[in-house]
C-alpha cells in the first residue's frame, strides 16, 4: 500500500466508530467488485482489527438499501445464535461497525462508498474447494446461513441486483445477441448455440415454480463461492459466511446450484481440456451431506426435489451469460485470451452434460441425506 492509499485509509477509519488509533493496514485482495482492506487499531495497547471495504455503486445501485439488508440479516443471525447459546458468536457472523454519524456507511470525498466490519480472527478462506471435506464445510456453511434466515421474511429485504438469477431474461438476451451477431462470432459458437437451444424447455422452470408458489421466496446469499466462507485456521471448520452484498430475496436452489457448479468439479472456470471436466460424485456427496445436515429441516419437499436440477440450471445460466458476452464482444467478463468467454461457456456446458449423465446417482444421494 503506498502512502497516499495509507493516508486515505486512515481518513476513512476516522469516519467510523472504531476504537483506538490507526496502527497499520493492508489490502487483502484485489477484488473484481470491491476493494477490501484489513486495518489494525491500537486500543489502549490491545490490537483491534477491522475490515474497511469499498462498494461498487455501478453494480449495486442502492448501496444504502444494501447496507440496511446487511445489518438486518447479520442482526437476525446474531440473535438466533445467542438464543441457541452458541459460543464464539463474533467469529460466526459479520458485525458492521457504524460510522460516526450512526449510519453504516461513509461516502468519501471522491464519492467512494465505504463500510466497516469487525475482522474475524483465526480464519482463512480458499479460492477453490480442494477435497470432499471442504465441500462438506461449504455445504454446511451456506445451509446454516439459510437456515438462520429461514424465519426472516424475504419481503423485508430489497433486491440489491434485480433479476440476478432470472434465467429467461438471460436467455432472451442471448437470442438478441445471436440475432444481431455484431461481431460475427456466432459461426464459432454453432455447437454451443445448438446446445443452448436444446435446453430451452428448462429455462423458465424455476422462475415459474416460484411465481406459482411451488417453491418459496426466501432470504438467500446468491454468491456461494467457497472464498466467501471463512474456515477456522486450526480445525478447518466453517465459521462465518461473508460477502453479503447479494443477500436478498431468492430461491435456496440458486445458492445450492451455484455450489454444485463451483465445488464439484476441480477444474478452473475456463478449463480448456474439457475431458477433465466432470462432476465428481464424492465431492457432490459431501456437499449434499453438509448442506442437508444444516438445511434439511426447513426445506420443503419441492425444494429438495429440485436440488440436482438447480445445479444444472445455474450452470446453464452462467454458461449462456459467457456465451452472450462472447457474442457481444466481451463487454462484461474480462478476457485474458482470444475466445476466452467461449471457453468459459464450453466448460459450463460440459459440466451440464456430466450432471445429466450422473443425475440418477446424484438424486439417490439427495434422497439418502434427506432422511
Ligand atoms: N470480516 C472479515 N474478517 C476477516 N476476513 C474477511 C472479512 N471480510 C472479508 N474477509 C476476507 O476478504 C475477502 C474478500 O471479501 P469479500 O467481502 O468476499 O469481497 P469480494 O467482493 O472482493 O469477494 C474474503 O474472501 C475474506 O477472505
Ligand atoms: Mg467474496
Amino acid at each position: 500500500m503506498n502512502s497516499a492509499e495509507r493516508e486515505n485509509l486512515i481518513q476513512i477509519g476516522t469516519k467510523f466508530q472504531v476504537p483506538g488509533t490507526f496502527h497499520d493496514g493492508h489490502r487483502i485482495k484485489i477484488g473484481h467488485i470491491n476493494e477490501t482492506y484489513a486495518a489494525t487499531y491500537d486500543c489502549y495497547g490491545t490490537p483491534f482489527r477491522v475490515i474497511h471495504q469499498t462498494l461498487n455503486t455501478q453494480v449495486f445501485r442502492d448501496p444504502e438499501g444494501l447496507m440496511r439488508n446487511v445489518v438486518k440479516v447479520t442482526e437476525h443471525v446474531r440473535r438466533g445464535l445467542a438464543e441457541g447459546g452458541v459460543d464464539q458468536i463474533p467469529r460466526r457472523v459479520l458485525q458492521a461497525v457504524p460510522a460516526r454519524d450512526g449510519r453504516f456507511y461513509h461516502i468519501d470525498t471522491a464519492g467512494q462508498f465505504w463500510r466497516t466490519f469487525i475482522f474475524v480472527d483465526g480464519v482463512r478462506s480458499y479460492d477453490a474447494v480442494e477435497n470432499p471435506g471442504q465441500a462438506y464445510q461449504a455445504g454446511r456453511a451456506f445451509g446454516q446461513f439459510q437456515s438462520a434466515l429461514a424465519d426472516l421474511p424475504a419481503s423485508e429485504l430489497i433486491a440489491t441486483i434485480p433479476d440476478f438469477h432470472h434465467t429467461p431474461k438471460r436467455y432472451e438476451r442471448l437470442r438478441q445477441a445471436v440475432a444481431s451477431d455484431e461481431f460475427r462470432r456466432s459461426k464459432m459458437a454453432r455447437k454451443e448455440l445448438d446446445f443452448a437451444e436444446s435446453l430451452a424447455p428448462i429455462v423458465s422452470l424455476l422462475v415459474d415454480a416460484e411465481a406459482r408458489g411451488e417453491v418459496p421466496t426466501r432470504v438467500t446469499h446468491n454468491d456461494t463461492k467457497f472464498n466467501n466462507v471463512l474456515l477456522d485456521e486450526e480445525t478447518g471448520e466453517a465459521m462465518c459466511v461473508v460477502d453479503l452484498d447479494t443477500v436478498m430475496p431468492g430461491l435456496v436452489l440458486y445458492d445450492f446450484g451455484d455450489m454444485v457448479r463451483t465445488t464439484t468439479s476441480r477444474t478452473a472456470e475456463d478449463e480448456q481440456f474439457l475431458d477433465r471436466v466432470e462432476l465428481e460424485l464424492p465431492m457432490f456427496e459431501s456437499l449434499v451431506k453438509g448442506y442437508l445436515e444444516a438445511a434439511g429441516k426447513f426445506l420443503t419437499p419441492a425444494e429438495k426435489r429440485l436440488l440436482v436440477f438447480s445445479g444444472k440450471l445455474i450452470t446453464f445460466t452462467i454458461g449462456i451469460r459467457f456465451l452472450t458476452d462472447y457474442l457481444e464482444g466481451d463487454q462484461y467478463f474480462r478476457i485474458h485470451r482470444e475466445h476466452h468467454n467461449l471457453d468459459r461457456c464450453r466448460k459450463q456446458f460440459r459440466l451440464i452434460q456430466s450432471i445429466t449423465e450422473k443425475q440418477d446417482e446424484m438424486e439417490a444421494l439427495v434422497e439418502r441425506y434427506s432422511r
